[in-house]
């Protein structure tokens, strides 16, 4: 069983195949974490201090000698005595915020169970995981915690979150509730993260932890471009294969805070969940309070190994859906080839040319309703621009699917142009607060999601569209950050719920649109990848990586979403920017989900062909990335001429090598080792024909000096298994 009490030393284990995690229920029924780390086969526990020093506090029970100063809390709490980040903060009705909950029982049970309202990951069938859910309570403020972990074992994973409920007769406010705190007994790690911007997503930044608090959030009303809801704690020196790696990714859209202090005991907490400075919650008597869900992984086989956790787990257990597992049709859109200037016509032309080049859908991205020619106007008017649209919605799709093209459109449902007459019938369903013109972004205003009646009229004006349409793909996009966060509808002690409930009503028009148009496929778009997290990927198999189809700059951001994200939901587009030949542009794209986002009617002969047999490629080896494990093996990140990455299937009977040449070395001598294939089996080259065995691949390696190629070519080299 992956998860066990121990009654004699009153600890719970928790197994996955690599990992154990220890938890105990301590002096004065305080719970500490004993282990987090490579599995552990029998019951014995760690002896992990908990004692005060001579500085630090022992405040409940002196002759106890336990200090929650400097003991490893399993979930930290504020005042009562540890002075570190901590990760619950309750504020009673008296306005004291002192907070202390001490353990009262458990429940273990297979399987695990929904978060209601909030997206979170799931088992295929119960036996996938164990649920731990341990209950502890503050006596004074009357706050009942429930702590949850589920273990899936196969993916050395454990999902966490927890629930606060108010068990006391009064109001209750909750001013901070993270979903995962953990205290690791050292420091040497170093921190690793994704920064970025619009068009330059999720960079990867690697710092050596230091004494102190130190960290990514976002305050933005999203996930964001900035910042990404994940963090891993590697182990000093640890590279993509070998090492101890932690990693933590939150399954949430909105604010969001990932810290880790490390204190004078030299020893490291992290903690990750909703961002504490834009947030408050009150709860009624009775009432309880779920935090979404953070993802932990551990694994001491590298940064590597910690990728194709996350990949596999978020392919089995977190997208959901007809497309989970059913090939996705490969798309044309129409945004870098027209923008706004588009007509039926001109879409049927791309529809006709797309079609000879093997793409299957073709996406009509922003511009088709309203009277949206520009980006100043009609967000929220969500009917067809029939003077751009002659003939109707309906006709145009017709003509595009008897092309043999399936159709796919845009939406942004959570914004409201000014110049929209959305606006002019309800101008207090902006996001604004009293007596401030709110700020615009992009010409535009964010919609009150947090409500009830504004959700419920952008769901019946999509339903009207979707139901009447031959629709199977919606791109829906986010385009600006949320400032002037507020909602005219919430109480003045209700305030601070705002941004919190904005994702819960977004997560509510997802839910509606998904249930009710099973055979959608959605992809997340942000502008660009603002908002690539774990609980759009419940909503949406594939999300926009990034505007920037640049294929160089694209490496970077391919490699640093591919830290936790997998290949199956990575957008990624050939487009006609000229930094390199279509042959290289393509082989970045056929990392991920592959696409066109180009006017097909200006490509020449020889550039058609090119994409032609990539998409060819594309289509054959679609399994091999779309459930192969990736290894990074050469990051544009540390090297400046190149990067390489492969893909292996998961029998290891094929793999896929991808070099690209960013810029020309001079007298190259390149030499790369494979990785992830079967030592004694023999692989031959597709191209060459030469056998050679996985060994020779993967300990002497490639000799690849004569490929190292000039700026911006590529090569890619399969090998498949020979019995
Ligand atoms: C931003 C997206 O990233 C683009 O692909 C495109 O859909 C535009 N928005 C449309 O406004």
């Amino acid at each position: 069983m992956p998860i066990n009490y121990n009654e004699k030393n009153k600890t719970f284990k928790l197994d996955t195949e690599n990992s154990s995690y220890i938890i105990q229920i301590c002096e004065e029924n305080y719970l500490v974490n004993l282990y987090y780390g490579a599995f552990i086969p029998d019951s014995c526990v760690p002896n992990r201090s908990r004692r005060a020093t001579n500085a630090s506090f022992s405040p409940v029970n002196p002759r106890c000698g336990f200090s929650p100063d400097s003991a490893p809390m399993e979930y930290a709490t504020s005042g009562a005595g540890d002075f570190r980040i901590s990760a619950l903060e309750i504020q009673n009705s008296n306005g004291d915020s002192v907070t202390d909950i001490r353990y009262s029982g458990y429940k273990i049970y297979d399987g695990k169970n929904e978060i209601p309202m909030i997206p979170s990951s799931y088992v295929n069938d119960k036996g996938e995981a164990q649920t731990l859910e341990i209950y502890a309570k503050d006596e004074v403020t009357g706050a009942a915690v429930t702590l949850y972990y589920s273990v899936f074992s196969k993916y050395d994973v454990i999902a966490r979150r927890i629930r606060v409920t108010n068990d006391s007769s009064e109001k209750m406010r909750i001013e901070r509730a993270f979903s995962l705190c953990l205290d690791l007994p050292d420091m040497n790690f170093d921190l690793i993260s994704l920064y970025g911007c619009h068009a330059k997503e999720r960079n990867i930044e690697r710092r050596r932890l230091a004494h102190g608090i130190q960290g990514v959030s976002s305050r933005r009303g999203s996930s964001s471009h900035n910042q990404n809801p994940f963090i891993a704690l590697a182990q000093n020196g640890a590279d993509e294969e070998h090492g101890d790696v932690y990693g933590f990714n939150l399954v949430y859209s909105g604010n969001f805070s990932a810290l880790a202090e490390c204190d004078f005991n030299s020893t490291t907490r992290v903690i990750m969940g909703i961002d504490p400075d834009t947030f408050s919650w009150e709860l009624d008597s009775g009432e309880f309070f779920d935090t979404p869900e953070a993802i932990m992984v551990y694994t001491s086989f590298g940064i590597g190994e910690m990728s194709r956790l996350f990949h596999r787990f978020y392919n089995n257990n977190l997208i959901r859906g007809r497309y989970k597992t059913e090939k996705r049709p490969l798309l044309i859109n129409s945004w870098e080839a027209a923008y706004f200037d588009f007509d039926a016509d001109k879409l049927v032309d791309f529809a006709k040319e797309a079609k000879k080049l093997g793409v299957e859908m073709l996406v009509m991205d922003d511009g088709w309703f309203g009277k949206r020619n520009n980006d100043c106007s009609s967000l929220g008017d969500w009917y067809v621009n029939e003077d751009k649209l002659k003939g109707g919605l309906g006709n145009l799709i017709k003509r595009v699917n008897d092309e043999g093209l399936k159709f796919g459109i845009w939406y942004e449902p959570e914004m409201i142009s000014p110049d929209s007459e959305l606006f002019r019938a309800h101008p207090d369903w902006c996001v604004h607060v009293k007596g401030r013109e709110p700020m615009l972004g992009r010409n535009q205003y964010v919609i009150d999601m947090s409500r009830k009646d504004v959700r419920d009229n952008i769901w019946e004006q999509m339903y009207k569209v979707l139901s009447e349409n031959n629709i199977e793909y919606i791109k829906w996009d986010f385009n600006r950050n949320i400032s002037d966060a507020g909602s005219v509808l919430l109480p003045h002690e209700r305030k601070k719920e705002f941004f919190h409930r904005f994702a819960l009503g977004t997560y509510d028009l997802m839910n509606r649109l998904v249930t009710t148009f099973p055979n959608i496929l959605f992809e997340n778009c942000s502008g660009g990848g603002g908002r690539y997290d774990p609980a759009m990927l419940c909503y949406s198999p594939q999300i926009w990586a990034s505007d920037n189809t640049d294929p160089i700059d694209r490496l970077y951001i391919q490699f640093g979403t591919s830290m936790c994200y997998p290949a199956s939901s990575m957008g990624a587009h050939v487009s006609a920017n000229d930094r390199t030949g279509y042959g290289t542009k393509c082989n970045v794209a056929r990392w991920g989900t592959f696409g066109l986002e180009l006017d097909p009617t200006y490509l020449t002969d020889e550039e058609a062909d090119i994409i032609r047999d990539e998409i060819k490629e594309y289509h054959k080896n679609y399994e091999l990335v779309n459930r192969g494990d990736l290894y990074r093996l050469i990051s544009p990140f540390e090297n400046p001429y190149r990067a390489a990455w492969q893909f292996v299937s998961p029998d290891k009977s094929r793999t896929m090598f991808t070099l690209v040449t960013m810029r020309k070395e001079f007298r190259p001598h390149l030499i790369v080792k494979l990785r992830g294939l079967e030592p004694d089996a023999y692989y031959k080259n597709e191209r060459t024909g030469e056998v050679l065995s996985g060994a020779l691949l993967m300990n002497a390696g490639l000799d690849l000096t004569n490929t190292a190629g000039q700026t911006g070519e590529s090569t890619v080299i399969y090998f498949d298994k020979v019995e």
